[in-house]
């Protein structure tokens, strides 16, 4: 069913004894400051900093968890360098999705999201890059990463990707239709018919109109955002078991981006697909996320179930992240942001990769700091978790 919105439920509506559930600590931000309270309510959706704030909630699928304790993927110790550049781009990540769980990750550009999806699927060019370290299970086997490459029947079938670039990954000399049906064929079987028909079913699914005649298109007669649900289409064609979406909304006004994720939210549930979204939109986090990792310069700095990430963040570069969205309603002034940007890979710092633009970085963080639990399976790496306890504390 679509749904524009989700319906936010009482409990998620603020009112009294919603403070109470929350940690009241303030850790000093420059020029902001931000409090438990204030964590609470742009989790809930209370007087939120999130521009769509009082559109999105939190848990809208509370009680339907799908999820279950077997990773369907799991990636440890991954790390990458591009030759001819002596640090690595990727440094020592570990992601962990279940079956029918939406694991979500963030990170401003250039933080290595894209990269490491790549790499997961065995998509970087061959001798682009090497792997020094990392090993992937996916569905119980086990592939050692510095030796091999995800097989290539498991691309488009078992593990299917929906890239950030739909124009560069559709091929523009063959028709839509025809594109789709091979992937169903390639992977699934049966007669073209039905793999044509499979593929009319699809670009239904994804809401392109007149589906018929875009069977008999070329990728250049359509749009941007069409051409963005005929991938989506084909990715999903085959039931994968992990989709890897690569900001699979940007280009799609907002009644489609939430019909895509109704779309993804609709296989987590009938199929127990395992997805990990890469986004920037942390209203699309919020909306569809099971857990959430936050990556900055290659490196995954907090991870946990996306209530405790957003009601608490415990890492200097997540509470800047969100100090950073704009807000529609309240006091106004200046945004806040994080100054500086994420520095090429030459010139990244030793010790934690975020101290050039940390407003916390003492001699301590010249060392790298250990991604370690703050409790629940919410992590972060920094010297100063939980901040409460060692940052400058206000009120
Ligand atoms: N083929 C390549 N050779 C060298 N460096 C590369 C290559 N591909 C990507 N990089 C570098 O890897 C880093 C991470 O890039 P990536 O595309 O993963 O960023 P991202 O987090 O996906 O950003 P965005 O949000 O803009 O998509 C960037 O510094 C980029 O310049
Ligand atoms: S380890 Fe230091 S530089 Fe890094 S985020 Fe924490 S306080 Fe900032
Ligand atoms: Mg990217």
């Amino acid at each position: 069913m679509f749904r524009p919105f989700p319906k936010r439920s009482r409990a998620h509506r603020g009112g009294p004894g919603t403070q109470a559930r929350f940690p009241k600590c303030r850790v000093s931000w420059p020029d902001a400051q931000i409090s438990g309270v204030c964590r609470a309510r742009y989790a809930w959706g209370i007087d939120s900093p999130f521009g769509r704030a009082d559109q999105f909630e939190i848990g809208s699928r509370e009680g339907e968890t799908l999820s279950n304790t077997a990773p369907l993927l799991s990636l440890k110790d991954f790390r990458l360098r591009f030759r001819g550049q002596d640090a690595c781009t990727i440094d020592r990540i570990d992601l962990e999705v279940a079956r029918g769980e939406v694991l979500c990750v963030v990170g401003e550009s250039g933080c290595g999201k894209s990269v490491t999806a790549m790499a997961l699927m065995g998509l970087l060019p061959e001798g682009a890059a090497e792997i020094p370290s990392g090993t992937l299970s996916f569905e119980g086997l086990d592939y050692d990463l510095t030796r091999e490459r995800l097989p290539a029947d498991l691309r488009g079938g078992a593990m299917a990707m929906i890239f950030q670039e739909p124009m560069t990954s559709l091929n523009p000399v063959f028709r839509i239709g025809d594109q789709i049906a091979e992937t169903v064929l390639r992977h699934r079987g049966g007669t073209r018919a039905e793999a044509e028909t499979r593929a009319l079913d699809m670009l239904r699914r994804v809401g392109l109109p007149s589906p018929e005649a875009r069977l008999r298109s070329y990728p250049h007669q359509l749009s941007g955002g069409q051409r963005q649900r005929v991938m989506i289409a084909m990715a999903l064609a085959n039931d994968p078991k992990l989709l890897i979406a690569d900001e699979p909304t940007t280009a799609l006004d907002v009644t489609i981006q939430a019909q895509i994720l109704e779309l993804i939210r609709d296989l987590q549930h009938e199929a127990g697909t395992g997805t990990i979204m890469i986004t920037h939109d942390l209203g699309v986090v919020a909306e569809i996320a099971d857990a959430v990792a936050v990556m900055y310069g290659g490196q995954v700095v907090e991870t946990g179930p996306v209530a405790q990430v957003f009601d608490d963040p415990q890492h200097p570069y997540t509470i800047g992240l969100m100090e950073s969205v704009p807000r529609l309603s309240g006091a106004g002034g200046r945004l806040t942001t994080i100054d500086g940007a994420v520095p090429a890979i030459e010139a990244m710092p030793e010790g934690c990769r975020f101290r050039t633009r940390c407003a916390f970085a003492a001699p301590a963080c010249a060392a790298r700091p250990a991604l370690r639990d703050v409790g629940s399976g919410h992590a972060t790496a920094c010297h100063f978790a939980p901040l409460e306890a060692h940052l400058r504390v206000a009120g």
